[in-house]
């Protein structure tokens, strides 16, 4: 039997997104060797961000999107560098892809891991594990408003920035997390929005969570303001499963979600188009990390994370609770990086995992 092969773009960007490109790239390999010849990963890396972006004056080639639609997946590193303004890296490669690919539902899974702890006391004697459904397409991160009078500046500039909801848009990722949360043990999903004050888009949100609730009697549902949620995230993390939120409110619960687990670094995503018409891109949540970047000590467990949710959606479901449990594994034997109170180098956290892979333990 010839081996299944997955071609993946490998788009490292900039900072701390390079190491654990690199990182997660190892460790899928040695996946694949494991995998006895059953599939194989095909891959093509991409010299696309900051850098680029100073030779180039754009952030990714004029036909990035048309190179990328052959792959069957993209693993990002993050980026970012005080190079470049940010909102011009962000909006230049990473939305672009996001939004170009119509990646409208981004998954981020907050998982605690043995070995890890986490500035919750209730997290030693409670199961905590949830997943923040964040909308991906439209909401606050829209690209919708100007200004204006810029040459006033200090002296009355103006600025819009408007969210968009549009009730498909608001549907699809409503529906889907009902669907995610039929899969969990504990089927519940929780709404977050802010309609008390924002009447317009978050009203209609909040209408066709109503509307799709109703088509799943099974699910236990609540919406909560996203202040109150911030709160609930500390306070009553055990009540919570599916939580579904706009772009901007996921974004920021979802951070908040992962320090909560012990560091930014620990926290995966998926950025998904689940029509499959355009490929799917996996990344850590957490940024370039500047301050640490370069210096072989970031914390790779949210890249890894990325990448078993990848082989999730390449049908290889073995090998992606396979990878789930070895990342376990490792951190449950203390091989952690600075960012979660240990020493070890972000190679040393990498060779640990492959180390815990089914086949080699
Ligand atoms: P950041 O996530 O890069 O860093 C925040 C803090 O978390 C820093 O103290 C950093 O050292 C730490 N951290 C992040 N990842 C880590 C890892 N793997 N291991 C250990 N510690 C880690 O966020 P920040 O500083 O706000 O942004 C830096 C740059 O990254 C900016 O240019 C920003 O625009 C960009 N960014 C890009 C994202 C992406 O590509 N998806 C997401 C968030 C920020
Ligand atoms: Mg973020």
């Amino acid at each position: 039997m010839s081996p299944k092969e997955f071609r993946i773009a490998a788009i490292p960007a900039d900072g701390v997104g390079r190491e654990v490109v690199e990182a997660g790239k190892t460790v899928l390999d040695a996946i694949e060797a494991d995998g006895g010849g059953r599939f194989a990963f095909a891959w093509e890396e991409f010299p696309w961000g900051s850098d680029y972006f100073a030779e180039h004056g754009r952030m990714m080639a004029e036909d990035g999107l048309e190179t990328l639609q052959a792959f069957d997946a993209i693993y990002f590193g993050a980026v970012g560098w005080p190079t470049v303004p940010d909102h011009v890296s962000l909006w230049g490669l990473r939305l672009a892809i996001c939004q170009g690919f119509d990646q409208w539902a981004n998954l981020r899974p907050v998982r605690f891991l043995p070995g890890i702890e986490s500035p919750l006391r209730k997290a030693d004697r409670t199961d905590l594990d949830w997943v923040v459904v964040r909308e991906n397409s439209e909401g606050e991160y829209a690209g919708f408003g100007g200004h204006t009078f810029a040459s006033r500046e200090g002296r009355g500039e103006v600025a819009v920035q408007s969210a968009l909801f549009t009730e498909v848009g608001c549907e699809r990722i409503i529906k889907y997390a009902f669907e995610l949360a039929r899969t969990r043990p504990r089927k519940k999903v929780s709404s977050v929005t802010k309609s008390n004050a924002q009447q317009y888009g978050m009203v209609l949100w909040d209408r066709v969570f109503q509307r799709v609730a109703a088509d799943y009697p099974d699910v236990e549902t609540e919406s909560v303001l996203v202040d109150a949620m911030s709160a609930k995230f500390v306070l009553q993390p055990e009540e919570l499963s599916v939580v579904v939120a706009s772009n901007l409110f996921a974004d920021i619960l979802s951070d908040l979600g992962s320090a909560l687990a012990g560091s930014l670094g620990l926290a995966p995503s998926a950025n998904l188009n689940p029509e499959r018409r355009f490929p799917s891109m996996f990344e850590p949540v957490h940024g370039s990390a500047p301050d640490i970047a370069g210096q072989g000590v970031c914390n790779p467990i949210g890249a890894f994370g990325s990448a078993a949710m990848m082989l999730d959606h390449f049908g290889l479901k073995a090998e992606a609770e396979g990878l789930d449990a070895a990342i376990e594994a490792a951190t449950a034997q203390g091989i952690r990086t600075r960012d979660v109170g240990g020493t070890a180098k972000t190679a040393e956290v990498t060779e640990a995992v492959i180390a815990n892979l089914p086949a080699r333990r």
